[in-house]
């Protein structure tokens, strides 16, 4: 039986991936999930797996070298899928340091703590232990409207302390990797979407102001491009790379799909109305006259595409999961799931949405 250390496990990818992966090998594999329970960590997305006999929760940060040692000592752990990390780019151009703190330091101390488990005497690694670095599209920084995608010999030229820290934690990877033969990959995706997403990105929070009637902010003209893919087919993605993927290689994760953020906003506005019922007193206010222009995010990069070509020929992945169709099923779950959205909207979120979107 497999042992996996998930990190970051409790906030939006790192569950949608749990949640797969026991639907996938039910009781094939163990997973030892530890997560810091941020303000984006939750243990209700978690509450169908957490009674499993083949399942752990360790509360600790990734950056304490004694707690993750410690894990490490206790359990034979045959691989790492690393989603922890700080993953907000507005809050990075706030406050960038705790960018720096888990996604820098908690990605080195992992790195270490792996390779002291799994190295043996004459410097090579123990048979099959494998570790999986997931990261992001950002870090290639923007493309312009004209065209051309992202591949994964694509120069990195990130732009925000989010991507910049993303960048670095991929360089650490990479080092590892080219100095000790560590047997890594690291996956660079596109935006996701889906259950359990924080109402601090834009499709949960477009989501959850249209149902309260508020108004839906754009930042600049709304015409930055993002390549969205539904979080299950991520989740699919990564697994494949760990079991198939080469050693030591890259692999982009994107789905295809890029839309303009204004368009993203007007499908969601259009399946909302297709989708509640006709007697719901929520249909009088849901229309494009909450879109409210607003103030742009600093260095917004403009465009994002993946090109998957490589991990389409070597894998066989492809993205299965059209936008349509997607996006359905993510406003269903949130229909399904209200009282999940009021207990992450209650406490400090009313504090930080008003710091973020109040004068812009
Ligand atoms: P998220 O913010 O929803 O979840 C992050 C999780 O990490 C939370 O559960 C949080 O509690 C935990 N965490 C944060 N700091 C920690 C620390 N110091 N120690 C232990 N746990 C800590 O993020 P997400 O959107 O699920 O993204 C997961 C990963 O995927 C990130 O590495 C992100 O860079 C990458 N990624 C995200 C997207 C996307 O569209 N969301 C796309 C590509 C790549
Ligand atoms: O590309 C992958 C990345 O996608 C991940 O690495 C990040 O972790 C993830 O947060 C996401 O980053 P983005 O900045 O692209 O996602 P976000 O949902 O914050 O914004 C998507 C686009 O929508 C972006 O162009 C900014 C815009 N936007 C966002 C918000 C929150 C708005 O116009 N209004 C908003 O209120």
């Amino acid at each position: 039986m497999r042992t996996y250390l998930v990190t970051g496990g409790a906030g939006f990818i790192g569950s949608n991936y749990i949640h797969y992966m026991f639907r996938k090998y039910e009781n094939e594999i163990r997973i030892i999930n530890v997560d810091a329970l941020t303000y984006a960590g939750n243990l209700e997305n978690l509450k169908e797996v957490e009674d499993r006999d083949n399942y752990t929760f360790v509360k600790a940060d990734i950056t304490d070298k004694d707690a993750m040692m410690k894990i490490f000592k206790e359990n034979d752990i045959d691989r790492v899928v690393h989603f922890a990390a700080e993953s907000h780019v507005d809050r990075s151009i706030v406050d960038p340091e705790v960018f720096i703190k888990t996604n820098v330091l908690g990605t080195a101390v992992m790195l270490n703590c792996a390779k002291e488990a799994w190295e043996k005497e004459d410097g090579t690694f123990a048979e099959g232990k494998k570790f999986l670095h997931v990261s992001t599209d950002e870090v290639y920084g923007s493309l312009d409207d004209e065209g051309g995608y992202f591949y994964e010999t694509t120069p990195y030229d990130p732009h925000s302390p989010y991507s910049a820290s993303k960048a670095s934690s991929d360089f650490l990877v990479k080092a590892y990797i080219d100095t000790y033969h560590f047997p890594a990959n690291i996956t660079n995706c596109s935006n996701n979407y889906g259950p359990y997403q924080f109402p601090e990105k834009l499709i949960p929070l477009i989501i959850n102001n249209a149902l309260h009637g508020r108004k839906l902010p754009v930042y600049g003209d709304g015409k930055n491009v993002r390549d969205w893919l539904y979080v299950d087919d991520h989740a699919k993605g990564i697994d494949m790379v760990q079991e198939k993927g080469r050693i030591g290689e890259t692999y982009n994760i994107g789905g295809h799909n890029e839309k303009q953020n204004i368009e993203i906003i007007e499908i969601i506005l259009e399946t909302l109305l297709e989708m509640l019922p006709k007697d719901d007193e929520r249909r009088k206010f849901i229309s494009k006259d909450l879109i409210t222009y607003v103030t742009d995010r600093k260095g917004h990069d403009r465009r994002y595409a993946i090109a998957p070509d490589k991990i389409k020929a070597e894998i066989g992945w492809e993205p299965e999961t059209m936008f349509k169709d997607g996006i359905k099923k993510t406003i269903a779950w949130f229909f399904e799931h209200e009282d999940w959205m009021e207990s992450v909207t209650s406490g400090d979120y009313q504090k930080y949405y008003d710091e973020m979107y109040q004068n812009r």
